[in-house]
C-alpha cells in the first residue's frame, strides 16, 4: 500500500483542506448517525461508508456467515474473509505486513461461548443455531483460557498483534461487540476495549450503536436486576501506534494519569 496515497479520509483537523470545506459546507440532515434501531447488515455499509473509502482492502477476520457484507457490492472494497470455520485464526493470518487499509473483528462476545466443555456453551440447547453461528468449540478443546467475561476480552486482545502487523498505520480497526452481565455483574465491553485498545495505540474515533428490533426473551425470570441488553456497538479505531505518541486519545490527560498507565497526552 502506498503510503503517499491514503485511502482512509483523514480526521478534520488533520487537514485543513478538509477544514476549509466544512466551514463553507451546506446544511443537511442527510447525515450517518451514530444510533441505529436496524440489524448489523443495514448499519455495517454506514460505518463503511463513513470510515472506510472505496476501494479500498478490507480484511474481515471473522466473516462467519457474511452478514456484514450483504449489502455492500462486491466491486467496493476488496474484501480478505477469513474465519476458523475455514480453518482461519485470527492469530494466524496469510497476510502481508501492512497490507491492509482496514480490519473487521467480530469475535463471539459472549462468555457462555467460550465455556470449554460443549454442554456449558450457552449456545447449546435452545441456542443451538446461535451457537453454530457464532462459536466455534474446537478451538477450546485442551486451552488453558480465562473463565467467564475474561475470556471474552482475552479473544479481543489476542488479535492484537495480527492486527498491528497486517493494518497499515492510520488505517481503520472496526471491531464488533456487546456489553454483558456476567456473575450478576454489569461488565461494559465497550468501555473496557476503549480502554485496553488504547493502551495498544487505538484511538477510537466512532462508535455506532446498534438497537435490536424484535424484544429479547427471558428465561426463567425471577427478578430483573439489570436492563437486558438490546444494543450492541461497531467501534472504529484508528491505528496510531506508529507514532511515539497518541495523537489523539478518548481520555483526557488528567484523568488518564489519575487512574494510572496513561502517559499525560491528551
Ligand atoms: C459473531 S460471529 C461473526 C459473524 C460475522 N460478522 C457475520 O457477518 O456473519 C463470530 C465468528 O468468529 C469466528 N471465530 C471464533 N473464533 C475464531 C478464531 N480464533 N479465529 C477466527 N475466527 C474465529 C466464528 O467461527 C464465527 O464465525
Amino acid at each position: 500500500m502506498n503510503d503517499m496515497l491514503p485511502l482512509i479520509v483523514p480526521d478534520e483537523d488533520e487537514s485543513p483542506a478538509v477544514r476549509r470545506r466544512q466551514a463553507r459546507g451546506v446544511s443537511t440532515s442527510n447525515v450517518v448517525v451514530s444510533a441505529h434501531l436496524a440489524d448489523n447488515a443495514e448499519v455495517f455499509p454506514q460505518v463503511l461508508a463513513l470510515h472506510v473509502e472505496k476501494g479500498a482492502t478490507v480484511a474481515d477476520l471473522t466473516y462467519g456467515k457474511g452478514v456484514f457484507w450483504k449489502r455492500i457490492p462486491t466491486e467496493d472494497y476488496v474484501l480478505l474473509a477469513s474465519d476458523l470455520k475455514v480453518g482461519q485464526c485470527w492469530t494466524e493470518l496469510p497476510y502481508e505486513n501492512q497490507s491492509v487499509d482496514a480490519v473487521v473483528f467480530d469475535p463471539p462476545y459472549m462468555e457462555g461461548l467460550y465455556r470449554t466443555t460443549k454442554a456449558a456453551l450457552a449456545g447449546s440447547g435452545t441456542h443451538a443455531a446461535f451457537q453454530e453461528a457464532y462459536s466455534n468449540s474446537s478451538l477450546q478443546k485442551g486451552k488453558k483460557v480465562r473463565k467467564y467475561h475474561d475470556a471474552v476480552l482475552e479473544a479481543y486482545l489476542s488479535v492484537i498483534p495480527e492486527v498491528k502487523r497486517i493494518l497499515r498505520p492510520g488505517g481503520r480497526f472496526i471491531v464488533k461487540c456487546q456489553d454483558e452481565v456476567s456473575a450478576n455483574r454489569q461488565k461494559l465491553t465497550h468501555v473496557e476495549l476503549i480502554w485496553a485498545y488504547e493502551k495498544q495505540g487505538f484511538y477510537c474515533k466512532d462508535l455506532f450503536v446498534v438497537v435490536r428490533r424484535n424484544a429479547p426473551v427471558i428465561s426463567r425470570l425471577l427478578k430483573q436486576e439489570h436492563a437486558r441488553k438490546n444494543h450492541s456497538y461497531f467501534l472504529v479505531f484508528q491505528r496510531q501506534d506508529h507514532r511515539p505518541r497518541l495523537d489523539y486519545s478518548n481520555f483526557s490527560g488528567w484523568l488518564r494519569d489519575d487512574i494510572g498507565g496513561g502517559d499525560g497526552t491528551s
